[in-house]
């Protein structure tokens, strides 16, 4: 969600803010803008729409200048448009800001400046924290790095802010609570971005800004790090092991594509130095220290949104059966406000690709006041759920840059998949047979992974037939009833196209009642999970002239006699197939989104990073 960039150094800023806010596109925003430093003072250009559209527009004006911020805007206080995106100006037009988040006090601090005399152009929040900035600065008498900490101490909410200051041309402050910051540390020269992307191809040094800190980023000088309280800190130097080539498409038309062909690969990557290759025992290092408190956990409650919410109904089945550990998977929104009974026996594991999704890391904070335990999978190396959790796990997927999760989606999966074997051997839940030839299955599920991705022609010609319709039923049980949540998720996401998965059971206490032939109904008809159950639960769609997609088990032959079309996926354990069977719902998406013109990578109206509520 929104996406911040700046340069300080001795470069041309404006087009490494340009290529960073383009990197950052994927984050989703609505309007875009720059302010660049010169000799001449602060020139801001904004434009509602892409970055392109800025491009376009600051063709013919003067963004010279060796510092500058850029900002992706998605809109939160006031609708898209040039005037309410950022940057944003004090008052005088000497302070320029970017933000990213929500000032929750902003009206009352409103309220109070224009008692001063101060006027606002823009309907944000953002606006009024740069006034109020700029009143501190004047009133006080202090710099603008003292100015942005005691103005903060007065904000309620969740930002990441950079504010540069008009002659100031070697200087930035930067700011977080709730939303991520990183700082790229070059030789005499400084990059900052909300993600490591915009920065990997200029220095792999990078400082995570912690909540509650405040940087001044000066390109003849150290980093210097106080929290908000005034105590100074010292910043600690990561280095990145990203490389530009994850980032881009590598041939591909879309990161989407890229990322669900990808799938193999991922899948690998996380399986990797995790399965001792003579024991086959489950080595998860990230989590190991907590594996006795996880095996004597009174339960485990997965929180997490969207997509990873899906990965945790899965992981509520693999734990139930593997483990015999009783779960629970929450919506981390509903969770944080529904004052749960949290006990300190109580793992609370939180999946998210991003590790900002800003109700997850709420939910997990909350869980930790309580004194539960709390881990994490996530993608995001040194993202902030990660930070937080007393322990976790990483998916090691790789960027995942396309809105619509894929592969993070499949990776989620496999940790959950490799924690509940493992704790369900550990505790003797699991035979040792079972243990066996599961991980065995694991351990080579990637080949079956790249024999499912050779359906895609076929799936593109089903797509033809259906890429005209209004609505779409998913419907799967056990195991594939998530996989039904998340196929049908994908399509609504980047397709526009309503559509609503159900356990295929649930199917005739209510829905049944929309089925008619204009209805395409994509059912998850696996050989092992209640094959005869959906069975009879296909026999009603059929009975009332639904159109029917089936992923069934190679050689299937009864459901093939009774769908219109049938997609097949190799023979594989039940407690596995979401790992296959969600690949053709992600390519029916796809297909459909490309063929009714929509932007598949950057969906309408979605972030890929939810660091609001
Ligand atoms: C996935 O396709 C969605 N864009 C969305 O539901 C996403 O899964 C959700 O916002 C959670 O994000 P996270 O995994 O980064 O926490
Ligand atoms: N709340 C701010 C606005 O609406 C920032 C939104 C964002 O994070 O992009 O302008």
């Amino acid at each position: 969600m929104c996406g911040i960039v700046g340069y300080v150094g001795s470069k041309e800023a404006y087009p490494i803010i340009i290529k960073g806010l383009r990197r950052l596109e994927y984050r989703g925003y609505d309007s875009a803008g720059v302010a660049i430093g010169n000799n001449s003072g602060i020139s801001q250009l904004k434009q509602k729409g892409k970055v392109a559209d800025l491009e376009a527009y600051a063709a013919d004006k003067d963004s010279s200048g060796s510092i500058g911020i850029g900002h992706t805007r998605w809109a939160t206080h006031g609708v898209p448009n040039q005037v309410n995106a950022h940057p944003h100006m004090s008052g005088d037009g000497k302070l320029s800001i970017i933000h990213n988040g929500i000032i929750e006090n902003y009206a009352s601090i409103k309220t109070a400046l224009q008692a001063k005399g101060h006027t606002f152009k823009s309907d944000t929040d953002t606006e009024v924290l740069i006034h109020l900035i700029e009143d501190i600065k004047n009133h006080e008498k202090v710099s603008l790095f003292e100015a942005v900490r005691i103005a903060l101490a007065e904000v309620i909410g969740a930002y990441a802010i950079v504010v540069m200051e008009e002659g100031l041309n070697n200087e930035f402050i930067a700011a977080r609570k709730g939303s991520p910051i990183v700082i790229g540390v070059g030789r005499d020269e400084y990059y900052i971005a909300s993600d490591a992307t915009p920065i990997i191809e200029y220095t792999n040094e990078v400082v995570y800004l912690e909540d509650g800190e405040i940087a001044r980023v000066n390109s003849g000088e150290e980093l210097e790090i106080k929290t908000i309280e005034n105590e100074s800190k010292t910043p600690y130097i990561h280095e990145l092991e990203l490389s530009l080539d994850t980032i881009e498409k590598g041939g591909f038309p879309h990161f989407m594509l890229k990322e669900i062909y990808e799938q193999p690969k991922s899948i690998l990557d996380t399986l990797r130095g995790r399965i001792n290759p003579e024991t086959k025992e489950v080595k998860l290092g990230g989590i190991s220290d907590y594996e006795q408190k996880i095996m004597n956990a009174d339960r485990i409650i997965i929180v997490a949104c969207g997509t990873s919410w899906h990965a945790g109904l899965i992981g509520e089945y693999l734990f139930e059966d593997f483990a015999r550990i009783p779960v629970e998977v929450e919506y981390a929104s509903e969770f944080r406000y529904r004052n749960p009974i949290i006990r300190e026996t109580d793992v609370v594991l939180a999946i998210s690709q991003s590790g900002e999704t800003a109700d997850t890391l709420a939910a997990l904070e909350l869980a930790k006041e309580k004194g539960a335990t709390i881990l994490g999978i996530c993608n995001v190396v040194g993202s902030s759920i990660p930070r937080l959790t007393h322990a976790g796990s990483y998916t090691h997927a790789g960027p995942e840059i396309g809105v619509a999760s894929t592969k993070a989606f499949t990776t989620q999966v496999v940790v959950l998949t490799l924690m509940a074997l493992g704790i369900g051997k550990e505790k003797g839940t699991l035979s040792n047979t079972d243990y066996h030839q599961l991980i065995t299955e694991l351990e080579l599920i990637h080949e079956k992974v790249e024999k499912v991705l050779k359906t895609n022609d076929q799936i593109e010609e089903i797509a033809k037939e259906f890429k005209d319709v209004s609505n779409f039923l998913y419907l799967g049980r056990g195991y594939n009833f998530p996989v039904a949540l998340e196929g049908a998720l994908k399509l609504k996401e980047i397709s526009y196209i309503h559509a609503e998965g159900y356990p295929a059971a649930e199917m005739k206490h209510g829905p049944i009642a929309l089925i008619d032939d204009e209805m395409p109904i994509v059912v998850i008809a696996t050989k092992k999970g209640n094959y005869e159950k959906v069975v009879s639960n296909i026999q009603e769609v059929k009975a009332r002239g639904g159109r029917l997609i089936a992923i069934v088990t190679e050689g299937d032959k009864t459901v093939k006699e009774l769908a219109d079309y049938c997609i097949e996926i190799p023979n594989c354990f039940e407690e596995l197939t979401p790992l296959l069977t969600n690949i053709p719902l992600q390519l029916l998406s796809y297909h459909i989104a490309l063929m009714r013109g929509c932007n598949v990578d950057q969906p309408r109206n979605l972030a890929k990073s939810v660091t609001v509520e």
